[in-house]
């Protein structure tokens, strides 16, 4: 027995998703008035409606209340059927095959059975094996391929709603024995949203709790496979499901109009049976927090022994009345029954659950919670208190042989509860947890991904256990508030001479200092620590300064790309100073802090330079990384602002305290271990962030924290607090999830270019409602759309304008400077504040128009005044530009990557720390 448990391993696919799936496909039966819509006569042999009295009674409502009527009789031959009749033949099949495995006791199958459930954790082993069986054997799923990524097709990898993105694309694997070869075959049909992409997506700081947008978008995704497809109609959706982990995924398909999701099988983490959850219908998805880039939770890699010698361990935010009730009465209290709000220092949580007899599990702000997956995969058994959850598994599993359950009321008494259990009974949970443990892992079968980016992260990283201290989400390491460490009031070290000549020279690499190309210059053997970076500086500025009055570039190497004409403001210094760089910048990237807020970031969407980012100065082979903390000559901060608001972020609280917290921690860290920040006050330091809130976060941080730090930010808004001599812009590049693309990086360019001007986004902030109330839909030429007409492609209508608009929105960024880039048309900038990128070497005026706020009215006059001529430079120079903001992994010469780094190495260029 115990062998056959260790050697079950399912090489395709996850045991979780398979049980899942199970249930689902158990579901349809229960509905029986909407799948068999036909009048099919095995219905009513079925009766399912019996109430279970009890989740936790003996016998699993669905499997035990088969009829036990035999009814193989009653199929017909194949051939005669039709589509339909062929499915609800499979169907009822299935159901005879597990009735008759429930009376004999033993299964029928044609294959060698590896693994056979058995125990007392199942409520009817037989009938859950051989339904397993036929799930195999027969369960057909048809997953619609109508929607885009990211809100459809696409969900997070990571973290609280994981298995959104993970169940979305197990279904969608090329190899997933359950996808169905064409619609007809399909048992189920699943609808691939996900409500966490959406929220992520949609979401709006002012608009807050308002679902509707939400519900727009799932409503309408059903009108779409509905018109398109006849099996909606013909169920009424009581064949189709969904899959969502968010808090906000049942109030969203409850409240859609029309009670459109009525019949449809919801694949909920918050099963909570008081909120609209059916437990006949709905199926309660386990909740599962992985660890960024990883399939592991923080406990599954724990050792698991015998020793527990804490009693009962929790600890988490006093989040919903439940929590709030435990943390009154034990919070800190007993020595045995550890309960603590924020974990205690120094202590680890996953290697406290394996230290523990039980984990506490109360419900949060919702029923679901993590824990208890965590708990069974760190051998700890789980205790669950809660109201009215559904848990998850539970037509199969009987939870009573595994877990406690403790009424809320019980509370106060729950030492005396846990301690009242007798070893014996105690051992035999226990054992039952390591048993039931293989329905809680997630798997998945190495994926061919088109970009070979994922193909590293995943393959490289998969291996690697990172855990994070999530269930304290204030601070990433659990101390104080930062207090005053890094005096930031001295005088500034930035040495700002005024260039003589600034017409010919970028304003940064003029007012280098002013030190003679070779005087000054130590004996590098001489030289040490600071002095040596230093000196490494100063002959950077004296090559680039010669480059500048020479008009040439030295290099010891064979140059591939010569920077040159109108686009670049020097490009001799340019260039020069980008030789510099790769000879002499190194980087150190502090190796403190923890994923998923450090050492990671979003990979796609309108964040994702910060993931892409963090990933390029982490990975092996990048040539900027400095091999020692002495050698290098700027310090990268690798927190991701997009993921600690990922991580933080709670519906309707607006505080930036959380994350304010975080990034001064981080500070606070590392210049208490290193004498780097100390030395410098920060300035030899960046961050980088696209996320709205970045500069804000940072510019609050206590005692000016960041006043010095180089911040490589998208929303370059000078009026607030963006300083272009000390900061620097980051370009906002919105990536196609799981790609390195954007939506119009590979469209085809030509001159061929009917639409005067395009734009298409929402009414989002004064410059865009200017923009609208002038020329929404007005003029043929100059297209304004709110919406994209129906049927047309935002990527193909962009390469067919000659100007695109790119106002800025409730920031001063947008991603479609770069995407007009990438379609080789000419970027109109309608912005005020905004600092563009790299324009300390590319002079904008050569690539792109810019149009004051105030003449939004004389727009199309503006744009026809363009003679044919200028057209065609600006365009021309369009298209020599776009190497430069263009993503590549690895990072390649003069692509975005390296135009960042070259940004900061001239801001650290432009002044010298005292030796
Ligand atoms: C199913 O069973 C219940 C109670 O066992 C009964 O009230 C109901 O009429 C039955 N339904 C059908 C369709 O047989
Ligand atoms: C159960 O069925 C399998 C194959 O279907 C067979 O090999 C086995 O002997 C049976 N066991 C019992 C106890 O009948
Ligand atoms: C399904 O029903 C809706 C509403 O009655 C209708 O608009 C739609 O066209 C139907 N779909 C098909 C494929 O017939
Ligand atoms: C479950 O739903 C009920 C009814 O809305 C609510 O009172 C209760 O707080 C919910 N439970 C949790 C833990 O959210
Ligand atoms: C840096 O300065 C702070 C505050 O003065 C101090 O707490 C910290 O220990 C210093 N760091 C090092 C490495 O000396
Ligand atoms: C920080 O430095 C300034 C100027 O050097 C000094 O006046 C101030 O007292 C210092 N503050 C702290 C907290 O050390
Ligand atoms: C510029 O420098 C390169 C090598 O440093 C040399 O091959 C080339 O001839 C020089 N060009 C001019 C115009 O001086």
């Amino acid at each position: 027995m115990t062998e056959l448990i260790t050697s079950y391993k399912t090489p395709l696919i996850v045991f979780i998703s398979l049980t899942f799936l199970l249930i689902l496909y158990l579901s349809p039966y229960n509905n029986h008035h909407f799948i068999i819509n036909t009048g099919h006569t095995f219905s009513s042999s079925f009766n399912l409606s019996r109430t279970p009295k009890d989740l936790f009674s003996s016998a699993s409502p669905l499997l035990a209340s088969t009829s036990t009527n035999e009814i193989d009789s009653r199929f017909l031959p194949k051939e005669r059927l039709t589509s339909l009749e062929k499915v609800e033949d499979d169907l009822a099949r299935a159901r005879g095959a597990i009735r008759k495995a429930a009376r004999t006791h033993n299964y029928t199958s044609n294959k060698v059975e590896d693994f056979i459930p058995r125990g007392s954790i199942y409520r009817n082993p037989y009938a859950f094996h051989q339904s397993y069986i036929e799930m195999e054997k027969t369960f057909r799923i048809w997953t619609y391929k109508e929607g885009e990524v990211p809100m459809v097709h696409d969900g997070p990898h990571s973290t609280l709603y994981s298995i959104e993105g993970q169940f979305i694309d197990e279904m969608e694997r090329d190899e997933n024995r359950f996808a169905a070869g064409n619609m007809d075959e399909a048992h189920a049909f699943f609808l691939p949203f996900s409500v966490a992409n959406m929220v992520r997506s949609l979401y709006e700081p002012p608009s807050g709790g308002i679902r509707v947008p939400y519900i727009h978008v799932v409503a309408d995704y059903v009108r779409v496979v509905s018109e398109k497809y006849h099996y909606w109609n013909r169920s009424s959706g009581g064949d189709h499901f969904m899959v969502s982990c968010h808090d906000w995924a049942p109030a969203i398909t409850r409240e859609a109009p029309n009670e459109i999701f009525k019949n449809v099988i919801r694949g909920l983490c918050n099963a909570n049976s008081t909120e609209g959850f059916q437990p006949k219908r709905d199926v309660s998805l386990p909740e599962i927090y992985l660890v960024a880039r990883t399939l592991a939770t923080a406990t599954q890699f724990r050792k698991d022994g015998v020793n527990h010698p804490i009693l009962g361990f929790f600890a988490g935010g006093a989040h919903g009345a439940i929590r709030k009730m435990l943390i009154e009465h034990w919070k800190d209290k007993d020595d045995a029954l550890q309960v603590h709000e924020y974990l205690p220092k120094g202590q680890d949580y996953g290697e406290l659950m394996a230290q523990s007899k039980f984990c506490l599990c109360p419900s949060g702000y919702e029923v679901a919670s993590p824990r208890v997956v965590e708990a069974i995969h760190a051998g700890c058994v789980p205790v669950i208190i809660s109201d009215h959850y559904v848990l998850p598994f539970s037509d199969v599993l009987d939870w009573s042989e595994f877990s406690v359950q403790i009424p809320v009321e019980e509370i106060p008494e729950m030492k005396t509860i846990l301690l009242s259990i007798s070893d014996e009974k105690y051992h035999r949970l226990q054992k039952n947890v390591r048993l039931v443990k293989k329905h809680f892992i997630i798997n998945r079968p190495a994926r061919r991904y088109k970009t070979p980016l994922i193909v590293f992260t995943f393959l490289l990283l998969l291996g690697i256990l990172y855990l994070s201290p999530y269930n304290n989400h204030q601070f990433i390491i659990n101390t104080d508030f930062f207090s005053s460490s890094a005096n930031t009031s001295s005088t500034p070290l930035i040495l700002y001479k005024r260039p003589k000549d600034l017409s010919s020279v970028s304003p940064l690499l003029a007012a280098s200092s002013t030190t003679d190309d070779h005087k000054g210059f130590h004996k590098r053997k001489e030289l040490t620590g600071l002095g040596r970076i230093e000196d490494e500086l100063a002959r950077a500025r004296a090559a680039i300064r010669k480059a500048a009055r020479t008009r040439n570039y030295t290099s010891n190497k064979v140059q591939d790309f010569i920077p040159s004409g109108s686009v670049f403001r020097n490009p001799y210094a340019f260039h020069q100073s980008y030789i510099e760089m790769e000879k002499t910048f190194k980087i150190w990237t502090y190796k403190e802090g923890e994923l998923p807020m450090v050492h990671n970031g979003p990979h796609s969407t309108l964040y994702a330079i910060e993931g892409q980012f963090i990933d390029e100065m982490e990975r092996d082979q990048n040539p900027f990384a400095a091999k020692t903390t002495e050698e290098a000559h700027a310090f990268f901060l690798p927190f991701s602002v997009g993921n600690i608001v990922a991580a933080l972020y709670k519906p309707l609280v607006y505080a930036r305290e959380p994350y304010i917290n975080v990034v001064t921690d981080y500070v606070r860290v590392v210049s208490e271990k290193y004498q780097y920040w100390n030395r410098s006050s920060g300035r030899d330091h960046f961050m980088l962030s696209c996320h709205d809130w970045a500069p804000f976060v940072t510019k609050e941080a206590p005692n000016k924290l960041f006043g010095n730090v180089i911040r490589v930010l998208c929303n370059a808004n000078s009026s607030e607090g963006f300083q272009p001599k000390r900061d620097a812009t980051l370009p906002e590049i919105y990536l196609v999830a799981r790609t390195l693309a954007t939506a119009t990086q590979y469209r085809k360019t030509g001159l061929n270019r009917s639409i005067l001007g395009f734009f298409a986004g929402g009414v989002h902030g004064n410059i865009r409602k200017i923009l609208m109330e002038h020329w929404k839909d007005k003029d043929k030429e100059l297209q304004v759309h709110e919406y994209l007409p129906k049927g047309q492609d935002y990527g193909d209508l962009m390469a067919k304008s000659k100007f695109c608009l790119c106002p800025s929105g409730y920031e001063v960024a947008s991603p479609r400077v770069v995407e007009a880039i990438h379609a080789g048309c000419v970027p109109v900038i309608i912005s005020d504040h905004y600092v563009l990128p790299f324009s300390d070497v590319l002079d904008w005026s050569q690539f792109s128009i810019e149009v004051p706020v105030n003449k939004i009215p004389e727009l199309k006059t503006i744009l026809l005044a363009i003679s044919d001529e200028k057209y065609l430079k600006l365009q021309r120079n369009v298209r020599m530009v776009k190497r430069h903001f263009i993503i590549n992994r690895p990072a390649q010469r003069f692509d975005v990557f390296h135009m960042i780094l070259h940004s900061i190495w001239l801001r650290r260029l432009n002044f010298h720390l005292p030796t």
